[in-house]
């Protein structure tokens, strides 16, 4: 690898206005004073008297006393300064249908929405939940809501209706916003009546509002609720396009983004208005170098996850981003449809996943060599480790072997950009985040929460608050602390639970997750949550799932399951059914295997480090520890070679 890496085009120097040198410099010397320096890169209604208050950890309070509103420093402070006419969002369709909408635009998109919630009576504080496709109305309803200090609760549009409900019911949501269908490869399908399923009885939602995307392509009447539910458009028409933005305090929250955890409930992560806003305009400026006004930026991510959150709605608005949003699945209508979009817009900052890069590897090179991407000038990657191989072919056949590649850890947690190289700045090392990014305390320590050697390996901790950190879970402050903040509680550091190493030159590289979370094409999935949906199967005793390394997908989701007594053992298909009703498709196991007994413990605990090694093809380690060894010995032969792994 150190060869092909040699070979390398050689750093460049760092753009924009600091020089990134500068940036560690300045922020080493004095991190509140570096941090107030990008909070004041905002426009604030009023000044804040502490720049951190971190007297009651672990919940941070940042910029307190001052007072903004996040949709104000998205789009109105851009007109006021005379950028109405510069796109916002070049919008593109899953069917090709396209929108470009100005800053100018949204403002009055947003006023309009913001005047027509509301109208609904809602008020500052209320929670509103939102499960739409990627059309720009999910920003505007977003953005409506932060300019109306409403919580917005995103759920991902492929998510059940039992996994809606229970993120509606968990945040008491008293408005859900969807559409009538969503396009999916192709196809127009209801999203409307999986809404109307969710939530039945659902006694805290009060209004359904559905925006009409698909309209007549679908082929039954949208189902309607007389006195729930409403068109957006309807809504709309009928709200003033002016309204002025009342300023919120720096704490006060923007939104619940329910995430996956070791439990079977996700957890509903909180984030406020000033620290997080700050840090998200702050890294989207520097780990992209973007330049408003010239570059085009383009995020891959879904807004229903946190990438769609921090750096498709609030990082780059608050930058005043031109940005292209796609509604799609990249091979529909063809496997170039990436490379087309950014050869016909001239993105030259482009931000994805290292499972989408595979993908595109395995279509092959030939596609995106038939576009013009010489508009490219930094490439992103998120989600999970990138691999050498997916690192180089983005580079040599996306980036032309000239843009530098910016491979940037974080979690929903953490709302921003923790750790990440600064484009150009250092010599590209493909598969390391390299450094925690100015302002930000990361480090690799050991069991006791000792910084580890250069060359050592341990656990992802952060070692001191940082703006955008989550200031909760919504309704359990309690299961906040125990999961990030007990483990290394004798330091007062933040627990990723992700394992990481240092190289001999100290730059950081992620090795994925330590706890029993699985990482799928990106996605944060549990092993409990889709035990817990298998064990509800009436046929199913037990059951236990292990993420297996997979060459495209970084692990794919593998279940082993016990059948009840008398019962027949239940199918795959009817469990994988099961799945996709309590969670979404993206949780369905790829395989399900009956067995007669998991491996446990004495103390009964199953033992999931000896069914992943079964699930990679390798031979089971230590059976010591379980009370019958000879039940892993079983499972193995059934399982016989693997081949696939
Ligand atoms: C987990 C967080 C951050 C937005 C997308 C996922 C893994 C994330 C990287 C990276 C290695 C990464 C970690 C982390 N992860 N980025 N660049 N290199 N691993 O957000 O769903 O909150 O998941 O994703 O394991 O803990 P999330």
């Amino acid at each position: 690898m150190d060869d092909q890496v040699n070979h390398l085009t050689p750093a460049h120097p760092a753009h924009g206005n600091d020089s990134g040198a500068e940036l560690y410099a300045r922020a080493e010397a004095d991190r509140k004073a570096f941090w107030a320096a990008q909070a004041r890169r905002l426009h604030w209604d009023e000044p804040w008297q502490h720049v951190l208050d971190w007297s009651r950890p672990p919940i941070a309070r940042w910029f307190d006393g001052g007072r903004l509103n996040v949709a104000y420093n998205c789009v109105d402070r851009h007109v006021e300064a005379g950028y109405g006419d510069q796109v916002a969002v070049h919008w593109v369709g899953e069917p090709g249908d396209t929108r470009d909408i100005t800053y100018r635009d949204l403002h009055r998109m947003v006023q309009q929405a913001a005047n027509a919630l509301a109208g609904l009576g809602l008020r500052a504080g209320d929670r509103v939940a939102i499960q739409l496709p990627m059309i720009p109305e999910a920003i505007v309803a977003m953005l409506a809501c932060a300019r109306l200090g409403l919580v917005h609760s995103v759920v991902f549009a492929g998510f059940s209706p039992a996994a809606l409900r229970a993120r509606v019911d968990d945040a008491r949501a008293r408005v859900v916003v969807t559409a009538d269908g969503q396009y999916r490869r192709g196809r127009a399908v209801p999203m409307k009546e999986k809404v109307d399923e969710a939530l039945v009885d659902a006694d805290s939602v009060e209004r359904v509002i559905v925006v009409r995307r698909v309209g007549a392509d679908l082929d039954d009447d949208t189902p309607w609720q007389n006195g729930r539910d409403i068109w957006w458009h309807d809504l709309l028409r009928d709200a003033s396009d002016h309204h002025d933005a009342e300023s919120f305090d720096a704490e006060h929250p923007l939104f619940i983004l329910y995430t996956s955890g070791t439990t079977g409930k996700p957890k509903g992560i909180l984030h406020t208005s000033g620290g997080y806003l700050t840090q998200a305009a702050y890294t989207h400026r520097i780990v992209f170098d973007h330049r408003p006004g010239s570059d085009v930026y383009w995020c891959t991510a879904d807004i229903g996850w946190i990438t769609g959150h921090t750096y498709l709605v609030y990082g780059p608005l608050a930058n005043r981003t031109t940005q292209v949003v796609y509604e799609g699945t990249p091979n529909v209508p063809h496997e170039g449809r990436h490379w087309e979009i950014i050869q016909r817009y001239r993105v030259s900052l482009y931000y994805t996943a290292p499972t989408l890069i595979r993908t595109f590897m395995k279509w092959g090179e030939q596609i995106p060599a038939r576009y013009d991407l010489s508009s490219l000038r930094v490439l992103g990657s998120v989600g999970e480790p990138i691999n050498p191989e997916a690192w180089l072919w983005y580079h040599q056949h996306v980036g032309g072997g000239r843009s530098p590649i910016v491979d940037t850890w974080w979690q929903t947690e953490t709302g921003a950009i923790m750790v990440a190289p600064l484009p150009g700045l250092r010599a590209p090392k493909p598969g390391a985040a390299q450094r925690p990014l100015p302002g930000i305390g990361a480090k690799v320590v050991d069991d006791e929460g000792r910084q580890v050697s250069p060359g050592a390996s341990g656990y992802l901790v952060i070692d001191s608050p940082w703006p955008a950190m989550a200031r909760g879970i919504w309704g359990d402050d309690e299961r906040f602390r125990t999961t990030y903040w007990d483990r290394f509680a004798a330091h007062d550091d933040y627990f990723a639970g992700d394992g990481a190493r240092y190289d001999t030159d100290g730059d950081i590289w992620i090795l994925g997750r330590t706890d029993d979370v699985m990482n799928v094409s990106g996605h944060r999935l549990s092993t409990a949550e889709i035990e817990s949906a298998l064990v509800a199967h009436p046929a199913v005793a037990e059951a236990a799932v292990v993420g297996a390394s997979d060459a495209l997908t970084g692990q794919r989701v593998i279940g082993f399951v016990v059948a009840r007594g008398e019962a027949d053992p239940p199918t795959a298909d009817d469990l994988r059914r099961y799945v996709a009703e309590a969670i979404g498709p993206i949780a369905t196991p790829r395989e399900i295997h009956s067995v007669p007994e998991l491996p446990k413990t004495r103390s009964g605990k199953i033992v999931r480090r000896l069914l992943r090694d079964i699930a990679d093809g390798r031979e089971p380690s230590e059976t010591t520890t379980l009370a019958d060894p000879a039940v892993i010995t079983d499972i193995a032969q059934r399982f016989g070679p693997r081949t696939d792994a």
